[in-house]
């Protein structure tokens, strides 16, 4: 258990829950029954993944007491100008956070301990580019059809970091900087005052964050009554984000990784297999265990019952210090899912310097079993029919 003591909210949250982002229908449900009998204390799912339903049915199945397990589930993703960027959902908007709660309400068929803000993204360009880094590895990594090709130009140059910046400048080039820094600022807030109010009328216990860099966990102390419990966010061996483990800790705020099954090639890393080698681990066991004694809670995602078996066993053992340190060592600061500097362009002030993160990097030359690419995605509307929309997502964030 990882404790949380911020302004207005104090408690405990498991440290290792179930991720369930793709994993939809019958085989979430079976999924979310497999993991509750193994002794899963926590699922985590979202509006944006379609799948609440299955998770609550899972629940009932399972015949789990309430009290047994933690679940987590997200709101609020999408800016409101953002119709017709990638998964574009009208029913999961922010300003509309109210709605988008009852919704799943009605599909989970429970209260869950936890709602975050999905992202903080606060406009279409920010948008756009933050989730930009989902085009090239990952995606590739999926097989889907949406990722980047080719990833590099003829005479040598990396995509990525050309791209990125290209999306970067959207931002920049859409408004002047201080009417952006307002409206953004103004959206975030609106947003969490909507997530208060739902604290106090009961719809969850907690409310938290998802993906805001340190620097809008910052900004939240200026405006926020209630301060968020937690934070979620890719965090994994390569991608380990210090400064904000610091931030978080500093505010007594409990982080959340993910990517841990997809940091790619980290499962090959010598590093890590020297580690697990000695003591007698798996690799994906030494990063969930990284993860965990780092202070931050994990979510691999998988429905397969051997994995997951596998995975909460990672609580069984101790890193020394210098594993951890030599693990430490590894992050490159490569984001494979959201690219933090585009939200903080919208904070007004000097530009920040782009850092490691734009940097090119080769892909990595070995990855994980790859996420399995969805083509259909279904909704709900706010009736309770189900409507379904054809993607190519491959791994939704
Ligand atoms: N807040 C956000 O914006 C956000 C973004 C991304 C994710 N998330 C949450 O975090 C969860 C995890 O992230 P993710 O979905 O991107 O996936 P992930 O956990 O990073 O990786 C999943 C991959 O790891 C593999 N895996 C898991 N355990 C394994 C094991 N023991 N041995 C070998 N392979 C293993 C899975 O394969 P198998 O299925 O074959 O086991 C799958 O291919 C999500 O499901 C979601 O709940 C939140």
């Amino acid at each position: 258990m990882l404790s949380f003591n911020v302004k207005g909210q104090e408690g405990v949250i498991p440290a290792v829950g179930l991720g369930t982002a793709t994993i939809k229908g019958d085989a979430c449900v079976s999924a979310v029954v497999e993991a509750l009998k193994l002794g899963y204390p926590l699922l985590d799912t979202a509006l944006l993944y379609g799948n609440q339903e299955a998770v609550g049915q899972g629940f009932h199945d399972s015949g789990v007491a309430r009290d047994d397990v933690w679940i987590t589930s997200k709101i609020g993703f999408f800016p409101p100008d953002a119709e017709g960027c990638w998964m574009w959902d009208e029913l999961n908007v922010k300003g509309e956070e109210a709605a988008s709660i009852e919704l799943s309400l009605k599909q989970l068929g429970l209260k869950p301990d936890l709602f975050l803000v999905h992202n903080p993204c606060a406009g279409r360009a920010e948008y756009n580019a933050a989730g930009f880094p989902h085009f090239f590895e990952l995606f590739a990594d999926a097989g889907s059809d949406m990722a980047v090709k080719p990833t590099t130009l003829p005479d040598g140059q990396e995509m990525r970091p050309l791209l990125l910046e290209a999306r970067r400048n959207q931002i920049v080039n859409s408004d002047d900087p201080v009417a952006l820094a307002a409206k953004s600022r103004a959206i975030r807030e609106r947003t969490w005052k909507n997530m208060e109010a739902a604290l106090k009328a009961g719809k969850c216990k907690y409310i938290g964050v998802s993906n805001y860099p340190a620097a809008l966990l910052e900004e939240m102390v200026e405006y926020a009554e209630i301060m968020p419990c937690v934070n979620q966010l890719e965090l994994h061996p390569r991608y380990a984000s210090p400064d904000l483990q610091a931030t978080a800790k500093k505010h007594g705020v409990v982080l959340t990784g993910y990517g841990t099954g997809n940091s790619l090639g980290i499962y090959t890393d010598p590093v890590i297999q020297k580690i697990a080698d000695e003591v007698g681990k798996s690799t994906i066991q030494v990063v969930i265990k990284w993860t965990v004694q780092s202070g931050v809670a994990a979510i691999p995602r998988t429905s397969t019952p051997a994995h997951m078996a596998e995975n909460l066993a990672a609580l069984d053992f101790d890193l020394s210090a210098e594993d951890m340190a030599a693990i430490d060592a590894l992050n490159e600061d490569y984001p494979y899912y959201w690219d933090p500097l585009a939200s903080l362009l919208t904070l007004g002030g000097e530009r920040p310097a782009t850092s490691a993160a734009a940097r090119a990097a080769p892909a990595p030359s070995s990855a994980p079993a790859a996420a399995t690419v969805t083509t259909t995605q279904t909704a709900a509307n706010r009736d309770g029919s189900i409507r379904t929309t054809t993607t190519t997502v491959a791994t939704p964030v």
